[in-house]
């Protein structure tokens, strides 16, 4: 069976006492909750945070994620966060190629395919961010544009490397604007991207895939994108600033399948 995670990116928000309050209270409620059958918790705060969210869920078996890393490997790049810096601090997942680092800060699907590679030679599962624009669905190029991200940032992968990333379809149109995409557009993605990868890489490589949905999920609709055959969890973006609101997502995934 495949791993479901639900993983909250924080994104550039919080301050240092506002991210100890999200993740303390997200231990307390998810503590009261009892243990989790099936699904992985993975927090996605600012680099900042990243020690201080390591630290916190010590023990408690939730993972820590990167929001970017940079292509190279170290030196003279002011500002830039390498995968070895973030595998010495045992950082588990980054994520690669989310849309407002495609959109904002220029980064193509080459440079994606390189952070890939970075982050899985310094045993971090990178979390591959793919998905159309509105354009793009209403000119219904959108399974197109899905399959040549794919091909041009990971298909390029060994079978055991891409075996260690997770792949995120997040509908740009989704994400931030409270218009998630319905449960059956999403797995009509998902079922796509599946079927590419067992095109690739084979039906055992392709059925233990985790495919995550992300653009707008929360707690109201969590568990019917969820109970999706190939949706397999969700990236979590405003709603998972909320300990409350996170915590139902992360239910709403473990109650299912
Ligand atoms: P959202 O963001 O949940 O706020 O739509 C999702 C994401 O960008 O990963």
């Amino acid at each position: 069976m495949r791993e479901k995670i639900v993983a909250g990116n924080w994104k550039m928000n919080k301050s240092f006492e506002e991210a100890q309050d999200l993740v303390s209270n997200i231990l307390e409620i998810k503590d009261q909750h009892g243990k989790l059958k099936n699904t992985s918790v993975v927090l996605i705060p600012p680099f900042v945070y990243l020690e201080l969210v390591k630290d916190m869920t010590a023990e408690t078996g939730i993972f820590t994620g990167a929001q970017n890393l940079s292509e190279r490997e170290n030196g003279a790049f002011t500002g830039e966060i390498s995968a070895s810096m973030l595998e010495s601090m045992n950082i588990d997942f980054c994520l690669a190629g989310h849309s407002e680092r495609r959109k904002y800060f220029g980064e193509t699907d080459e440079m994606i395919a390189i952070k890939i590679v970075a982050a899985l030679r310094h045993d971090i599962s990178p979390i591959f961010c793919c998905g159309e624009l509105l354009s793009d669905r209403e000119k219904g190029t959108h399974f197109d544009i899905v399959h040549s991200q794919l091909n041009q940032s990971v298909f390029s992968l060994n079978p055991n490397d891409f075996a260690n990333i997770v792949i995120a379809y997040e509908p740009v149109w989704a994400i931030g604007t409270g218009v998630n995409a319905t449960s059956g557009q999403a797995q009509e993605m998902h079922a796509f991207i599946r079927e590419l990868v067992t095109k690739k890489y084979g039906k055992n490589i392709a059925d233990t895939t985790t495919i995550l949905y992300g653009g707008s999920c929360n707690s109201k609709n969590a568990a019917d994108l969820f109970a999706m055959p190939d949706v397999d969890g969700g990236l979590i973006g405003g709603a998972s600033l909320d300990a409350e609101e996170f915590t139902l997502i992360v239910k709403a995934a473990d109650a299912l399948k």
